[in-house]
């Protein structure tokens, strides 16, 4: 369990064979990044480039340069436009070129500042500069806390496809500092909200009680955060590289989601709202074929309207185009659909039993 005392940050190990690493979790931490950075056996060099993206650099990339130069590094930043558009291989090249003219080596260090977008990027410039440096993560969006800043996967998107081109490379160190998510806008601080609820149905229902609160998720921010933080810890400790099917368990309501967020061509829905959808989908499955009781369902869905999630497919989302791009999602091993479904709150299993036929009928019963 995460280690918690009052006024101080929350911290949660990652223990992975031989690089296990630190999650902090609080208010301030970006302050004292470079204290923290220093305390990491891996980080061997006092060189770093600081990637960031356009909204987050002028809110806080003074404050983390400023913390490391206090601490003896130095580093450089570099910033990509905002948006999941920077998750590319031509953004990726430019990062590591700026890192080499900076003139970080093999000894550097990387830290991410921002979302997802960043964290994916950043880590994933990490991993193959010269053949890998350490990468610290500082998560500023509720989805990189609770969820991609944690697990080393890294990577970028291709024309066709998400997440295509990537490579495993867990962190050195991560900072949460729940601080930061007080400039996030309303719509990505609802989004992540898709994530958190994913994490109490599919490994701790007595998260539900806190997330399906908005007012207690503001109050006990976080609590919340390292709450998610110890799911996603325990998770990727168990099949770091999602070879036993557990780690699998993470993509509960992903299948249908990821289809939805193509279909509505990128930009339509944001990656919570669309995995929302998914979620509404694979509970109703998950009460068809798994046993779910309604109540727990209608709870998984009542949690997703609180934070203004959809739970209906808009009219004009078309349902062929949301197939169309399921069929084509690597977890269609084979023909073979491995879905995640609910047997009750908190237990999640990967079955064989969802036909396409069922698959297609979950997804037209989204229009309400
Ligand atoms: N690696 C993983 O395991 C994993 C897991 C989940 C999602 N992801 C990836 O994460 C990405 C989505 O991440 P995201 O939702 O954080 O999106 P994002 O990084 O695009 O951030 C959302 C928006 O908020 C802005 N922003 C970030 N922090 C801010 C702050 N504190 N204040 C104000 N604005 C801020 C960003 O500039 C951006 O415009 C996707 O590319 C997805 O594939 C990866
Ligand atoms: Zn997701």
């Amino acid at each position: 369990m995460p280690t918690v005392r009052p006024g101080q940050p929350a911290q949660v190990t990652v223990e992975l064979e031989n690089r296990p690493y630190s999650v902090f979790v609080g208010e301030g931490l970006l302050p004292r990044c470079g204290e923290l950075v220093r305390g990491v056996a891996a980080i061997r060099s006092r060189k770093a480039a600081v990637v960031t993206d356009s909204n987050v650099a002028p809110l806080y990339a003074e404050t983390v340069l400023a913390s490391l130069r206090e601490a003896g590094v130095e580093a450089t930043l570099v910033t990509v436009p905002a948006g999941e558009a920077s998750k590319s291989m031509e953004e990726t090249t430019r990062v590591c070129r700026e890192m080499l003219r900076a003139g970080l080596d093999r000894k550097s260090f990387a830290v991410a500042l921002g979302g997802g977008v960043v964290g994916d990027l950043a880590g994933f410039a990490a991993a193959i500069f010269q053949r890998g440096i350490p990468c610290v993560q500082i998560p500023t969006t509720v989805v990189s806390q609770v969820d991609s800043s944690v697990g080393g996967k890294t990577g970028v998107n291709t024309p066709e496809g998400k997440n295509l081109l990537g490579a495993f490379h867990q962190p050195v160190l991560v900072l949460a500092d729940t601080g930061t998510l007080a400039t996030l806008p309303d719509r990505e601080w609802n989004e992540g909200f898709a994530e958190i609820i994913k994490h109490a149905a599919i490994r701790d229902a007595s998260l539900l009680d806190l997330a399906e609160d908005p007012a207690a998720s503001r109050e006990r921010l976080a609590e919340l955060v390292t709450r998610n933080v110890a799911i996603k810890a325990a998770v990727v400790e168990e099949d770091e590289r999602e070879t036993s099917g557990v780690r699998a368990l993470l993509n509960f309501g992903h299948t249908i989601g990821h289809g939805i967020e193509a279909a509505g061509g990128y930009g339509r829905f944001l990656h919570g709202e669309a995995i929302s959808l998914g979620l509404v989908a694979a509970v109703r499955l998950s009460c068809e074929l798994a046993g779910l009781a309604q109540e727990e369902g209608d709870r998984l869905v009542a949690a997703l309207k609180a934070y203004g999630l959809p739970t209906r497919l808009p009219e004009d989302v078309p349902v062929d185009a949301i197939l169309e791009t399921m069929r084509r999602d690597k977890k269609f091993e084979e023909g073979q659909i491995r879905f995640v479904l609910l047997e009750r709150l908190g237990s999640a299993f990967v079955s064989e039993a969802v036909t396409p036929e069922r698959l297609e009928a979950a997804a037209r019963e989204l229009r309400g």
